[in-house]
């Protein structure tokens, strides 16, 4: 008989800086989720896979570079949605381990870069025909967009290129042009960005992660935003995300959407058409806004969306049929990672 294949050594890379802000956070008596670096290394020990965790510093760069080089690993786990606490360096991070001849989980410099800039992935959407709400660009002295109908208030005004609902509050809603005009030049002055002025889509907040090559798309779950204080808009910003514990605000798999053929079937053609477009591989979460009469519109991409045994990604794939664990999860990004044909020095799929 022939014996098992042993299972690969992997080595899991995540931005050094989560462990300052977690230590700062502890330190003021805060509480603290358990790092995702660490979820992911039990996960694959307990299965018997050999796993540590290296600490992505930025600085100085050559020694992370040597350090990467050096690993003789099977596989690089890789969670660094930053590197020194900039979320632009993610795509950077894939960028040196394809230079490097690594293999790794999760998505390709490319897919990070086209996704990041949330403006360049409408464009690209626009180009295939997925909807997403109608939008400007506006730059210092630059103002970009193709699309006539955005007129009505509200909109809302985002940074081109964070995550985390950065730069995404309360305020970020605006009802008439002088609040548009001091959100976009905010926007500038805070975030050295480009402001990326939308069409406010009233409706519900769906979350639909996919994984595989290719993709199969998991249960959506929804974030029921309407359980927020009235004085909030309906939106996932840094208050109803970071700042405040609503409880009330719960997600779930929304089992009406579910049973509803037609709809899931536009659901998921919006999720597997923007995974296209952004050329993503592995695993990613599609947000999306569902308006009243049933159109998906998609809000944004994430690749390598965060790994939390309790975020929307883990609770999506619980709900699956059949269904993943945790464990079961981590174990298979690991393998579809495995799994993909290395290239010599690519950043295409
Ligand atoms: N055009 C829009 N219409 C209605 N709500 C929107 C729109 N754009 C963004 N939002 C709200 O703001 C939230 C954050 O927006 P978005 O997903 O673009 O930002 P993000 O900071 O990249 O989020 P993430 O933490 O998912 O990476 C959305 O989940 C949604 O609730
Ligand atoms: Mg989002």
């Amino acid at each position: 008989m022939a014996e098992p294949r042993p299972k690969p050594s992997i080595t899991i890379l995540y931005d050094a800086d989560e462990e300052r802000v977690r230590d700062a956070a502890l330190a003021k008596g805060e509480k603290f989720p358990t790092l995702v670096s660490y979820q992911i290394e039990t996960a694959l020990t307990k299965r018997g896979y050999t796993a540590k965790r290296l600490a992505a510093e930025a600085t100085p760069i050559k020694r992370l570079v040597r350090q990467i080089e050096d690993d003789n690993s099977d596989l690089i786990f890789n969670v660094c949605e930053s590197l020194g606490g900039a979320g632009d360096e993610e795509r950077r991070v894939a960028s040196m381990l394809e230079l490097l001849d690594k293999r790794f989980t999760g998505n390709s410099s490319l897919a990070l870069t086209l996704a990041t800039d949330k403006s360049l992935a409408k464009k690209l959407f626009e180009f295939h025909g997925i909807k997403s709400p109608d939008f400007l660009t506006i730059a210092p002295g630059k103002v970009e967009g193709t699309t006539p109908s955005l007129k009505k208030f509200p909109m809302i005004v985002k940074p081109t290129g964070t995550d985390a609902s950065m730069g995404i509050t309360a305020k970020s809603v605006v009802r008439s042009v002088e609040e548009l005009m001091q959100r976009v030049f905010a926007i500038h002055q805070e975030f050295h960005s480009a402001a990326l002025v939308e069409q406010y889509i009233e409706g519900r907040e769906i979350y639909v992660s996919l994984l595989g090559n290719p993709p199969t798309v998991l249960p959506p779950i929804e974030w029921d935003l309407s359980k927020l204080p009235p004085e909030m808009p309906r939106i996932a910003g840094t208050e109803a995300k970071w700042e405040r514990d609503f409880k009330a605000a719960r997600e779930f798999v929304p089992e009406d959407i579910v049973a509803n053929d037609a709809l899931m079937s536009r659901i998921r053609d919006a999720a597997l058409g923007a995974w296209n477009a952004l050329l993503v591989r592995d695993y990613a979460r599609v947000d999306m806004r569902l308006t009243p009469d049933g159109t998906p519109f998609v809000l944004e991409v994430n690749p390598n969306p965060w790994l939390d045994s309790r975020a929307e990604f883990a609770m999506a794939a619980r709900r699956a049929t059949p269904d993943f664990s945790h464990g079961d999860l981590i174990e298979r990004i690991v393998q579809i990672a495995m799994e993909r044909p290395m290239r010599e020095r690519s950043t295409a799929r």
